[in-house]
This record gives C-alpha cells, sequence and structure tokens, in this order.
C-alpha cells in the first residue's frame, strides 16, 4: 500500500478500530490479523519491511514495567515507517491526577494510535471511550490479547490449527489466562484449567468460560489436566500488581510445571510462557529450557503479530 493512498481509519468516517480484548473479534477477523502477520514476517526474513505506516505516530503509554510489549511495539512501529514516542505515567500528568480520559483527548490531538499497559482494566475502557485514535491493550490486570495472538501465531507453526489443538494452563488464573479463554471462546480449540481454589478464576472469567461452551474443563489437579495435552503454559505466580506474593509461591506450589508434568501430556507437546519466567518457580529450569519449550518463538512473535495489528487499527488488511 502507497502512502497517496493510506487513509488512517479515524479520518475516513468508519469506526475507530481499538484492539481491546480478542471478544471484541470475529473469528473472521482475527485470522486476517492472524495471516497478515505470517505474511509480515515472511517479508522481513526476506529482507523486506514494507512502510505502510509511515509518517504515522504511536503513543506508547507504559504504567507498569516491560520488555518484550515495549521494545517489539517501538521496533515494530518503526519497522513499518512509524514513529513512537515512549511515555511513562510517572512523568505524565496522569500522576497529578490529570484524568484518563482528559489524557486521552489530548493525546489523540498529537498522535495517530496509542498502546497503553495500565493495570485497571476499567482505566484502558475510558481512555478507549475518550481517544479519537485506535487504542491497543498491551496488558491490564484482566487480560494480554496481544501476547495470546503471539501465542496462537506460535503454536500453528509448530503444529498446525490451533482449532484442533488441547491447550493446558497450570497456574493462576490471571489476566494471560483471561485471553486464553477469550481465544478458545472463538477459534474452539480445547482448554483445560489447572488452578488452586485461591487463585481461581474470577466471577468474571467464569462467565467468559461459560460462553466458551464446553470447550473450557476446569480440572483442579494439574497432572490430570495435563493428560491427552498439546500445549502446557504457565505464567507468573506472582502478577504485577498482586501483593501477596510469598502466599501465592506456597500455594501455586503444586502447579510448576516440571519434567514430570510434561511427561502427563502428549509425547509432541510444546511448553510455551509469556515471560519474564522464574525457573524453579513456576516452571523448572529443563522444561523452560527444554527441547518442547518454544518461549523464544512465542516472545519473537510478539513483534510479528503486534505490526499485524498495528496495521489492523490503522485500517489496513492487506499489503499490496
Ligand atoms: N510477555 C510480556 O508481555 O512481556 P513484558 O512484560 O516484558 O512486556
Ligand atoms: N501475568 C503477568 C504477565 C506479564 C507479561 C503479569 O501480569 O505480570
Amino acid at each position: 500500500m502507497s502512502k497517496q493512498n493510506f487513509v488512517p481509519a479515524q479520518q475516513s468516517g468508519k469506526p475507530l478500530r481499538h484492539f481491546l480484548d480478542l471478544k471484541d473479534f470475529s473469528k473472521e477477523t482475527l485470522r486476517k490479523i492472524l495471516e497478515l502477520s505470517k505474511e509480515l514476517k515472511k517479508l522481513m526474513a526476506e529482507g523486506e519491511r514494507p512502510p505502510i505506516l509511515q509518517d504515522q505516530m504511536l503513543a506508547m503509554v507504559f504504567e507498569r514495567e516491560s520488555t518484550r510489549t515495549r521494545v517489539s511495539f517501538d521496533v515494530g512501529m518503526r519497522q513499518l515507517g512509524g514513529q513512537t514516542l515512549m511515555l511513562t505515567g510517572r512523568e505524565m500528568q496522569l500522576s497529578r491526577d490529570e484524568t484518563i480520559a482528559d489524557t486521552a483527548r489530548v493525546l489523540s490531538r498529537y498522535v495517530d494510535a496509542i498502546i497503553i499497559r495500565i493495570l485497571s482494566h476499567d482505566d484502558l475502557l475510558e481512555l478507549a471511550g475518550a481517544a479519537s485514535v485506535p487504542v491497543i491493550n498491551g496488558l491490564t490486570h484482566l487480560s494480554h490479547p496481544c501476547q495470546v495472538m503471539a501465542d496462537i501465531q506460535t503454536y500453528e507453526e509448530h503444529r498446525g490449527p490451533i482449532e484442533n489443538a488441547t491447550v493446558t494452563w497450570v497456574g493462576d488464573a490471571n489476566n494471560v489466562l483471561a485471553s486464553w479463554v477469550h481465544a478458545t471462546a472463538i477459534f474452539g480449540n480445547r482448554l483445560n484449567i489447572a488452578c488452586p481454589d485461591e487463585y481461581a478464576p474470577s466471577q468474571g472469567m467464569l462467565a467468559d468460560i461459560g460462553a466458551a461452551g464446553d470447550k473450557i474443563n476446569l480440572i483442579k489437579d494439574p497432572k490430570e489436566a495435563a493428560k491427552n495435552s498439546d500445549l502446557i503454559i504457565a505464567d507468573t505466580w506472582v502478577s504485577m500488581g498482586d501483593k501477596d506474593a510469598s502466599e501465592r509461591r506456597r500455594i501455586l506450589s503444586p502447579y510448576r510445571v516440571d519434567k514430570d508434568l510434561m511427561d502427563m501430556a502428549n509425547s509432541d507437546a510444546l511448553f510455551m510462557h509469556c515471560l519474564p519466567a522464574h525457573r524453579g518457580d513456576e516452571v523448572s529450569a529443563e522444561v523452560m529450557d527444554g527441547v518442547q519449550s518454544v518461549v523464544f518463538d512465542e516472545a519473537e512473535n510478539r513483534l510479528h503479530i503486534q505490526k499485524a495489528i498495528l496495521a489492523y487499527v490503522f485500517g489496513i488488511e492487506e499489503l499490496s
């Protein structure tokens, strides 16, 4: 797509294209984004970086720590010809009580899209509601949609359609799991969830689990849950904002993904973790660094899928 015929969605009279949660999308749209990601990844391997977002400015508002999301959005936007502006909450008037909505209105006058990492999901929704440019969810305490799109791309590169997979989540019922629940309702894979009672799905997540019909099973025993699985997923036991770290480590210790647990799954099962990982807590070093682990492919795919997500929110569906 050349610069001349590029019309940002927000200037075209079409509704704004936010990327807030997977459950907001049809399977068809998510499939298009996955296809575009595959195409962009292939082009990059061939040394091509189509400048489809030339001169567009992405504001990156990070209220919390990040390595992958921050760097991959920054690099991805630049690879598409765009520019980025890194903003941390502490440096903005947000930290001195300017409202999220006013921040959204002001940023919308300067930039062409916003990605935000903020723990409060309500704040994300307030930002998106007040912005007149597209907003992307870079993680809240309730969901992490970009991560799960990268997970699906990674699974499919190694094993084929996610629709045929049995996925097992082991540990805390957190934000990444929430996005896997949304993905399961859309793609129709199977999802086993092994969590202790103390860190089981919230009422909100249970409602989303209900929406996935019989595709999702809550199985408390992690070894039982792992049986017949094609993919085992772990995440940190202590997410950003969680206060009860030592209690969490104690209660979640039977939910460590180690070789015994992987051996309960199918012999060619993959292991994924969104990272950062804590070897010896939620995953043993043997599994994390073993042959079944695809965690660094998963991290790489954040770059490709987020370039496709950027293209989507800017209203670009094809590269030519
Ligand atoms: N997985 C993930 O979102 O990593 P960061 O916290 O480093 O962005
Ligand atoms: N569940 C983790 C994911 C980090 C990318 C957290 O919220 O801290």
